[in-house]
């Protein structure tokens, strides 16, 4: 890499100033080179136009400075490979004195101060009083894959770093270091990770999935009009309603497979917020980063306050192609690198069968069938800690319920350990119950404004963690518990949002950093446990999917997407889930019917859905019929076949769940090998055959053979063409409702 640094002079490594003599060379050295295909260094700085080119898979994004000294987005979209097209950022001309150039100027970090209308990416009250940020170019850096620009407010109050990094993977990340560079406190009113722009046209159309408790991630695509659409969180955590992802396509629509679509989403699991604004002009900014409601965030001078990665991405290649990018890069960058080489093992989970009656023998019980049908991870759920018989006590005194476990926890681990899984424990570590042990003994650790009302959901309160001895008792607790007991899992719950957030102990100040500051320590706190213990895995869940982004999967390995477990729901939920995140990180649990919306799908049709992320098992197994167990080892043992496929392959969404009678999903191994046909029928009308289905992502002169792992198909059973099954496609036999069916297609080695 450096010897290629040194090659290619106008790219620049290490400190650049804004010095005209730098320009004039850069403009010879320019004229000297031809730079032919594409350069493999991925961020390429143009001195003579002061333009900085990053590339990454597809796509190109290109930034620059313009003649009055303001960083302007100059690209974003399928690669260029020619460095020397790039001429230097120019401001956009006035229109009227009512929009003048700065505002109608793409910015690509635009402080609200000057003559700016549009949603700024930072706001602040510098000394003195001043509410006025103006950023101009300062100098930048290159280091291999990651860009600084230092960007300086006119009067030297701030300095903003934009830190921009480059993935191989065909992603780019962007975030803010926002420094106090003036002798008084400065107080950051909305501090965004940057926005991502595109350039004027009509018939842009936007992606996003929101939903709520127990439908979670539902995938909604409507039309851009002028004017802003907020996606947003204001409670605390990443939030069941809305998850902070997009995808914008157009002015030609994109579908699954082709047109173009940009994408991206925040690593942050606290409020967020991604504001899609259609200019007056008819550009479009996606700016996205902390939610400033109710945000202040004093720095004293030299102190810093750092924003979260919002990543994004491009493809010509449709909605699909955006979704295995962003698999591809998780897999290979998001997820925990210790657990990440590993395929995910087949979980029970005690939650929907046994709720808060959770004892030794109970558990014991569970777990003993629950190994005889092959699963490697036996989990407790809620219920075995303090005074829990049910939501109302116990939350926050983490020592098991002497009642239930009057030897510990130790005899049910060993029995677990015995039968040959691991052991799993559910924890809420940020809530407590008003009665309990520790909110006796610590009313001052929840969030409160003194002589308010302390408002209850779910009979919990919110732990303040902001406060360095309530993050200190949660690690102890946390700590004390992996450390005596022979725990390889935590599922850690968050089960409300925050409410009257107030911090009576701190300075007024800084009472609404809790914002950032729990969210840091409970970052924190998982980085400790885990650097102490580093065998623990942990799943994110948070009364459903209320945590899921890519903040949290740097530290946990898996999410819980909602807690709604009827297989036909989670055909939507799972679909949606899928745009912006890898089935590997997608528990997905088998639960007894008739389910919670009261339908009775057959046990086949509940385990391939399930089938389709991280398996799991949620059923009341003391209940199950001989039948029952005879499916689900078969199941299991069929899932263990394909899961390396499923959780690290390619996804293919062939038919979308509400489009027609039937939804299918493919997958398809790294190495092409070996690919898993998933095919589901809601409801069939009498004499319409349901159709066949396309497969995609196969070599198409390759031979495959076509196994069922449940089910029929009308094809006669051999040796088939990859061409015949990506364009005559695959016709399962399905009838009725709530039909299902899966195939295995393995490469014939020829
Ligand atoms: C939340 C979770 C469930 C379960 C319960 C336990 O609702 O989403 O899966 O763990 O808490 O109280």
């Amino acid at each position: 890499m450096l010897s290629h640094l040194r090659a290619m002079p106008f790219m620049r490594s290490g400190r650049v100033s804004a010095s005209p003599s730098h320009t004039a060379i850069g403009l010879v050295m320019l004229a000297a080179l031809a730079v032919p295909a594409r350069s493999e260094t991925p961020i390429r700085y143009v001195g003579s136009a002061r333009v900085w080119i990053l590339s990454s898979g597809e796509f190109s994004y290109v930034l620059g400075v313009n003649e009055r000294g303001e960083l302007q987005s100059i690209y974003w979209g399928q690669h260029i490979w020619r460095d020397q097209d790039w001429t230097a950022a120019k401001s956009h001309p006035q229109w009227d004195g009512v929009d003048p150039s700065t505002n109608t100027t793409p910015e690509e970090y635009p402080g609200w101060g000057g003559l700016r209308f549009f949603e700024p990416c930072l706001k602040a009250t510098l000394g003195g009083g001043v509410r006025d940020v103006v950023l101009k170019y300062a100098s930048h850096e290159i280091h291999g894959d990651e860009l600084v620009v230092t960007m300086k407010d006119i009067g030297g109050g701030l300095t903003v770093d934009l830190r921009y990094r480059v993935y191989p993977e065909g992603i780019i990340s962007k975030h803010s270091v926002i420094r106090n560079s003036s002798s008084a406190v400065a107080t950051i009113e909305s501090a965004q990770s940057g926005a991502w722009l595109l350039p004027a046209a009509d018939g842009y159309h936007l992606s996003y999935l929101s939903g709520r408790w127990g439908e979670e991630t539902l995938y909604t695509r409507e039309e851009i009009h002028r004017g802003s659409k907020v996606i947003e969180s204001r409670r605390g955590s990443t939030s069941n309603q809305f998850n902070p992802w997009f995808a914008i396509d157009g002015p030609e629509p994109a579908s699954e497979e082709n047109g173009a679509v940009w994408f991206g989403a925040l690593g942050w699991s606290g409020s967020w917020k991604i504001v899609v604004e259609q200019t007056p002009h008819r550009d479009l900014r996606i700016t996205g980063g902390y939610n400033d409601f109710d945000f202040y965030y004093p720095l004293r001078p030299g102190e810093s306050l750092t924003t979260p990665p919002f990543y994004a991405g491009f493809t010509s290649h449709g909605f699909g192609e955006a979704s295995r990018l962003l698999h591809r890069f998780e897999l290979a960058r998001i997820l925990p690198r210790s657990s990440a080489a590993h395929p995910r093992p087949v979980l029970y989970n005690s939650w929907e069968a046994t709720g808060f009656a959770v004892d030794e023998p109970g558990q014991s019980a569970l777990a003993e069938k629950a190994a005889q049908i092959g699963v490697e991870r036996f989990v407790m759920d809620d219920g075995w800690f303090g005074a829990r018989d049910s939501s109302r006590a116990g939350l926050g005194d983490w020592t098991p319920n002497p009642k239930k476990f009057p030897n510990g926890l130790k005899p049910l681990i060993d029995n677990v350990k015995r039968l040959g899984m691991d052991f799993g424990l559910w924890v809420e570590p940020e809530m407590v119950n008003p009665d309990s042990a520790l909110y006796r003994a610590h009313p001052d650790w929840v969030l409160n404004f003194p002589g308010r009302p302390r408002s209850e959901a779910r009979n919990q309160l919110v732990l303040n963690l902001s406060r360095d001895d309530v993050k200190e008792y949660v690690f102890a607790a946390l700590d004390r518990l992996v450390s005596e007991n022979a725990i390889a899992f935590l599922k850690w719950d968050l089960n409300r949002n925050f409410s009257e957030p107030g911090w009576p102990e701190a300075p007024t100040a800084e009472q609404r950093t809790i914002w950032v500051r729990h969210v840091n320590n409970y970052y924190e706190v998982i980085d400790r446990l885990r650097a102490k213990h580093p065998k623990l895995e942990i799943e994110s869940c948070a009364s459903g999917g209320g945590r899921v982004d890519l903040g949290v999967l740097t530290r946990t390995e898996e999410v819980w997407p909602s807690d709604n477990t009827d297989a036909f729901d989670r055909l939507s939920i799972q679909y949606g889930y899928s745009h912006a995140y890898t089935p590997k990180t997608m528990m997905a649990w088998v639960t007894d019917v008739p389910s919670m919306d009261g339908r009775s799908e057959s046990l086949q049709y509940r385990f391939l859905v399930a089938m389709m992320g991280s398996l799991g098992i949620g059923s009341n197994l003391t209940k199950w019929s001989p039948d029952e167990f005879r499916i689900a080892s078969k199941m299991i043992a069929a899932y263990k076949n394909i899961r390396s496929t499923v959780q690290e392959g390619a996804l293919y969404r062939l038919l979308a769940p509400g489009k027609g009678p039937l939804t299918a999903s493919q997958y398809v191994a790294p190495d092409g090998n070996q690919a898993v046909l998933f095919a589901f029928l809601h409801a069939q009308q009498y004499g319409r055959l349901a159709p066949a289905i396309r497969l995609r992502g196969l070599d198409e002169h390759a031979l495959y053979r076509v196994q069922a792992i449940e089910g029929r198909l009308r094809e006669e059973s051999g040796a088939i063409s990859g061409a015949y099954l990506m364009n005559r496609g695959l016709t399962p036999m399905l009838r009725g409702e709530f039909d299902a069916a899966a195939f295995l297609i393995e490469r014939v080695n020829q």
